[in-house]
């Protein structure tokens, strides 16, 4: 069959390479990418689409006889793009537009764990700058405060101080964030290490899909600025099998059902952000997606075929197949970033050395990288090279991702090297 993957950053590189290993395509099926970027056209065929043209979008599938379409990122999901392929009976992979509301809505996600019981944050909901600040004043720092809605990541401040905590509502209701924050969730702060965990579901049987940590900060020590994340490893082992077993049967498994029963089944990845606290694992917030850079340490873990596995998803039948395999070993990856990100990056840096990079068994998965009208690959983003490497634990990985970048030549480039430090050092504590 035809394969359809829609994105262009470091993650959707990685499930094209995945993808393009997959039986599905056995038999001469291809895979298609749109809008994609240099490196997954590695694996596809780049094709121009407008995402928010869903006619156009199932005109291409009807064209090109799509067996099943892969939404990346969380925009075209929140704008119900599933919805429409879905209806026009092409499969995908990624919930429908109701089911994408525990992303799209904080406070959406929020009542669904009061009224099934998830441990999660206590909160409340406000829609005024006065309730808001009531409520900060209520909770008294530290405090945390949302935007509703989506937000690209800079929606959420965590206030050690009551001022700050007042200023972010300000902001929020002065319309910082547009729509996303005609609403917004104030909650109490948790306490403990931060652990991503992914399920698979078909809004009926759940599969976990592995663990890992990220790193948000920009700089070293997790220090400055928030990114879309400088880097990430697989497995996340604070996440013992007992606090991941909690984690399905408390949060993922009453969510997914919880879900159901309100006529708005989830079908996709569930990507939970969990906070371990002393009291056990509690969520933090919901992804409708996968994780950027989180997908690219699972994909070069899964042994599996990842093409059989999200099919299956969007056919409703994720029971029938085998469930996701993963290799033992660690997997680390190290985003390159340009110089200035994560406010304006510097455009145009000259990248070389991917394949001498690439000699040692690390993966370069490309995020924001183009060509220019010589051939030549140049960033084009914040986020430009995704350095992944395996090793027998996360020193080892974390060591061949940096001999890896170590050969990269990105002059205008930047990277952090303690990802995966936490890690790092208590496997050095034995
Ligand atoms: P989110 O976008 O909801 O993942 O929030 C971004 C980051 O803010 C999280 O990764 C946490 O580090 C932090 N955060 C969010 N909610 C809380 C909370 N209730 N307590 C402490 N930290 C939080
Ligand atoms: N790396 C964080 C995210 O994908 O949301």
């Amino acid at each position: 069959m035809n394969i359809l993957l829609l994105g262009s950053g470091g993650r959707e590189h990685a499930l094209a390479w995945k993808l393009a290993q997959s039986a599905l395509l056995a038999g001469g099926g291809k895979l298609l990418a749109s809008p994609g970027n240099p490196g997954i056209a590695e694996h596809a065929e780049l094709v121009a689409l407008d995402v928010a043209d869903h006619a156009a979008v199932i005109a291409l599938c009807d064209a090109r006889r799509i067996g099943l379409v892969v939404i990346g990122p969380e925009a075209p999901l929140v704008d119900g793009l599933a919805d429409s392929l879905r209806s026009a009976g092409i499969a995908v992979f990624g919930p429908n537009q109701a089911a994408a509301q525990l992303e799209g809505s904080k406070g959406f996600t929020k009542d669904l764990c009061a009224r099934a019981g998830i441990p999660t944050a206590a909160y409340e909901r406000v829609t005024t700058a006065e309730a808001g600040l009531l409520a900060v004043r209520r909770f008294g720092a530290p405090v945390v405060i949302k935007a509703d809605g989506l937000a690209a990541g800079k929606g959420v401040t965590v206030a050690m101080q009551l001022a700050e905590a007042e200023a972010a509502i300000a902001e929020i209701f002065a319309g910082r964030f547009g729509s996303a924050g005609a609403e917004a969730v104030v909650e109490e702060f948790l306490e403990g290490e931060e652990a991503s965990f992914f399920a698979l579901t078909d809004g009926s049987t759940i599969v976990p899909f592995g663990s890992a940590q990220d790193h948000k900060r920009v700089g070293e020590g997790d220090t400055g600025p928030n990114t879309g994340g400088m880097g990430a490893y697989s497995p996340a082992p604070v996440l013992t099998p007992e606090l991941e077993g909690e984690a399905m049967t408390r949060i993922i498994a009453p969510t997914v059902k919880a879900m159901a029963d309100a006529g708005m089944p989830y079908s996709g990845v569930l990507y939970a952000g969990l906070m371990l606290t002393a009291a056990g694992p509690k969520l933090i917030e919901y992804n409708a997606r996968f994780g950027d850079p989180e997908c690219q340490v699972l994909m070069m873990r899964l042994t599996g075929d990842l093409g059989e596995l999200l099919l299956a998803c969007a056919e409703d039948r994720l029971g029938t197949v085998e469930p996701p395999r993963f290799a033992d070993e660690a997997a680390l990856t190290v985003v390159m970033a340009a110089a200035g990100y994560p406010g304006e990056p510097a455009k145009g840096g000259v990248i070389d050395g991917l394949t001498e990079a690439e000699s040692g068994g690390a993966k370069v998965f490309h995020a924001g990288t183009a060509r220019a009208a010589d051939g030549s690959l140049i960033a084009s983003g914040g986020r430009v090279l995704n350095v992944t490497a395996l090793g027998q634990n996360v020193t080892e990985a974390q060591a061949r991702a940096h001999s890896a970048v170590g050969r990269v030549r990105f002059p205008t480039g930047f990277c952090r090297g303690d990802i995966g430090w936490r890690e790092v050092a208590r496997e050095a504590g034995g």
